[in-house]
């Protein structure tokens, strides 16, 4: 009883403690915390917003897909975000693969088709680091997990542009960015209001492909997000029936004894 009391005890003091040490950690040398964020996906009901998947992927391919990769994904895997076979065939033949051995033992290049990996801007982490003064950009599929989510992303994607505080050295090659590790970032700022062209007519602004490709990077992260939100949700369901029968029959077991 004294041990459950001190463990109660433990987790409130945590409860009470954990505002405190949020609230101080950008004065301490930490990134800035992300401001949150709504998200189409968010809650039990959530759902991905096709259109806006679309767009985000639009700003991934044009412009982030420069410097970084998404390993896990290929083409085909753009059905998920409501492309039709036939744009995302147009949309891997933009890039060449290098395919092979042909009929006399050469490799050779060829449009990509849906079943390839999707684009790689570098052959290894050396060729990256070369083209970017040093710094790594890295694959971005799971960048909403490994980070605080899609709130992250827009964060940093709209943190640049504040003076560089005084308490900071300036260091080449990087832009101050109070979201980022170490704040300061070797990531050019990537998005200016109409780098992209969106097709169905919103206006790109860099807070809107922001947005977008936050959202985008979410579903690369996890496209299963609401196969599991579903099944969650039957299974809570199911339980509260079992739970309902459970106690129904305890009662009635108990009432003949009685
Ligand atoms: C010119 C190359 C370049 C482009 C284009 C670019 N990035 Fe980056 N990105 C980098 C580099 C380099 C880093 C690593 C920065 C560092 O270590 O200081 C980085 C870091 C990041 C990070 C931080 C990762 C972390 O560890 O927290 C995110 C998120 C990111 N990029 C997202 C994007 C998105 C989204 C786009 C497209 C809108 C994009 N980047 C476009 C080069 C690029």
């Amino acid at each position: 009883m004294l041990g459950r009391l001190g463990i109660g005890f433990v987790g409130v003091a945590a409860l009470v403690a954990l505002p405190l040490v949020a609230a101080t950690a950008s004065e301490d040398g930490k990134p800035r915390k992300p401001t949150e964020q709504e998200w189409s996906f968010d809650g039990i009901f959530g759902k991905f917003d096709r259109a806006e998947l679309q767009r985000g992927f639009n700003v991934f391919n044009r412009v982030c897909a420069s410097c970084h990769s998404l390993e896990f994904l290929a083409y085909r895997h753009l059905i998920g975000i409501g492309l039709s076979a036939e744009e995302i065939k147009a949309i891997a033949a933009e890039n060449d693969v290098v395919d092979g051995p042909d009929e006399f033992g050469d490799s050779f290049e060829r449009p990509a088709r849906p079943s390839d990996p999707y684009f790689q801007p570098f052959d290894n982490e050396q060729q990256a680091r070369a083209a970017n003064g040093g710094a790594f950009p890295p694959d971005l599929t799971l960048i909403t997990k490994i980070r605080s989510g899609p709130d992250y992303v827009y964060a940093l994607l709209t943190g640049y542009g504040e003076e560089l505080p005084e308490s900071l050295e300036p260091s080449p090659g990087t832009e101050y960015n109070p979201y980022f590790k170490s704040w300061t970032i070797a990531m050019p700022e990537p998005l200016f209001d109409d780098a992209v062209e969106y097709a169905d007519g919103t206006a790109a602004t860099a807070e809107q492909m922001s947005r977008d490709v936050s959202a985008f990077l979410a579903w690369a992260a996890e496209p299963e997000l609401e196969r599991r939100k579903q099944t969650g949700f039957v299974v809570v369901i199911f339980l509260i029936i079992l739970a309902g029968l459970l106690y129904a029959s305890k009662r009635k077991m108990w009432a003949d004894l009685h």
